[in-house]
């Protein structure tokens, strides 16, 4: 009895930082809270602004960049920072390089650098998960006046991405109003949800391919402004494909500002993607663009709320995933095997080599 009862203190006693380790991070119900990393990296929040404040000095679009790099992360497989990954461990074509983000999705190296921020300041604590989530928040922050809201952390991070899951989550310019509908609803965000958070479409910019051959379809119905379209027409190249690098502001009027101008436009048949003229073409989803045209503030209100509901969408917390060093890759199985990727080979003697 005794002996036994001291071999499992000795058990704990060998246990017990692991079992810190693991149950540290780890909030009691296994939910996001504000503050996460109060005690763990008390700057962390502050470092990521700092980052995010640099590169809207230098580039004030790369706020929008962000903003979709969040929800481009949210929408597969969770917010687990799957899109930054630039190779995915099991191998085929990543998140990051399929055809709804490559060549369009910008701010990685933001990313990076609040990464190494947070890195020099409290090493493999803070996650790439959350870091895209915060430095979103400061995007709306730097593009909106009175726009800051809290956002629950302790997301950790993923390690698959592939290009299917990609296609098969992300909503593209083409989508009916029936169609947003139902892709939101499988992330348990309502057709209003879905009004509120298209209201980021008031920042950045758009690649010719994502409006121009579909806009003339809408032309023959006379849900795009003519004159619209002939600027449209005169400012992308006939044969513009995926990789055709020239883009339009969404909001031409004000592009670097978090305002309700973007459902303003959509009356006058001046909604850019076919998907935006369809929050118009629905009474359902209409009611709420004219809401948000009457009334900006309650837009905002609700804006912030689904920013952080689309920031929960299957999070991996506690011991589940892990928080990546570098954001574009997975951690290195073990630390024998640190910065190697490849698979390793099996040697003549059928053992696997480690070097
Ligand atoms: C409702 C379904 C949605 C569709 C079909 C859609 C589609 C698109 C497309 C095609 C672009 C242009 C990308 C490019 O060619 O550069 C774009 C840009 C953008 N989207 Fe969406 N989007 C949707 C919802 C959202 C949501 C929910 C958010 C954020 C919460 C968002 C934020 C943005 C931002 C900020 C940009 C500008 C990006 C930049 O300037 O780099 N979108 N979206
Ligand atoms: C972190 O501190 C803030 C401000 O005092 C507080 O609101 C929040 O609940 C704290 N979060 C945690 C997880 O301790
Ligand atoms: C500044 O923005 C430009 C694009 O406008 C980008 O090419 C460049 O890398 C940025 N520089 C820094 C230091 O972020
Ligand atoms: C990803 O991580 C999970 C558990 O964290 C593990 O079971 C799985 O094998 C990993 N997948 C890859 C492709 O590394
Ligand atoms: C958010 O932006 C406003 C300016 O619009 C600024 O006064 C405020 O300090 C910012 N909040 C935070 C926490 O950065
Ligand atoms: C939606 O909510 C259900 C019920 O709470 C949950 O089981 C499911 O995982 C959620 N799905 C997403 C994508 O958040
Ligand atoms: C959208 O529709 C247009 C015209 O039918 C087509 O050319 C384009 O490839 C489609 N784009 C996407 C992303 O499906
Ligand atoms: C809007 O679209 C939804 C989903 O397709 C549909 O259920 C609803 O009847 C439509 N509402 C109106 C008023 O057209
Ligand atoms: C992270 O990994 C990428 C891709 O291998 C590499 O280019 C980058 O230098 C790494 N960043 C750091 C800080 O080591």
């Amino acid at each position: 009895m005794a002996s036994r009862s001291r071999q499992l203190a000795g058990l704990a006693m060998l246990l017990l930082p692991a079992v810190l380790c693991l149950q540290m991070p780890a909030p009691s119900r296994a939910q996001l809270q504000v503050g996460f990393y109060n005690t763990t990296c008390p700057n962390a929040e502050a470092l990521v602004r700092q980052a995010v404040t640099a590169a809207f000095a230098n580039n004030s679009g790369i706020a929008a960049g962000l903003i979709r790099l969040h929800f481009h992360d949210c929408f597969v497989r969770g917010c687990d920072a799957s899109v930054l990954l630039t190779i995915n461990p099991g191998g085929g074509t990543t998140e990051k390089d399929s055809p709804p983000n490559n060549p369009s999705l910008r701010g990685f190296d933001v990313i990076a650098a609040a990464k190494a921020l947070v890195e020099q300041s409290c090493p493999r604590t803070v996650s790439c998960a959350d870091i895209l989530a915060f430095a979103a928040r400061d995007s709306v922050n730097l593009t909106g006046t009175n726009s800051f809201y809290q956002v629950p952390s302790g997301r950790r991070d993923g390690n698959i991405s592939t290009q299917d899951d990609a296609i098969n989550n992300l909503p593209g310019p083409n989508s009916t109003a029936d169609s947003l509908i139902t892709g939101f609803a499988r992330k348990n965000l309502t057709a209003e949800d879905m009004v509120v958070l298209s209201g980021s479409h008031t920042l950045g910019r758009s690649h010719c391919d994502a409006f121009l051959f579909k806009n003339r379809e809408r032309l023959a119905s006379g849900t795009v402004s003519p004159a619209y379209q002939a600027l449209l027409e005169a400012l992308c190249p006939p044969t513009s494909g995926q990789f055709t690098l020239v883009t339009t502001e969404i909001d031409l009027s004000t592009p670097v500002v978090l305002d309700n101008n973007y459902y303003r436009l959509l009356p006058l048949n001046l909604g850019l993607h076919f998907s935006d003229d369809q929050l118009v073409r629905n009474g359902t989803l209409n009611a709420f663009v004219n809401q948000f045209i009457a009334d900006e503030t309650l837009w905002k209100q609700k804006f912030f709320a689904a920013m952080i509901k689309m920031g929960n969408i299957e999070p991996k917390t506690g011991a589940q995933g892990e928080v990546r060093l570098n954001c574009s890759l997975v951690n290195p199985a073990s630390s024998s095997s640190a910065g190697v990727i490849e698979m390793p080979l099996p040697d003549n003697d059928g053992e696997v080599a480690t070097s």
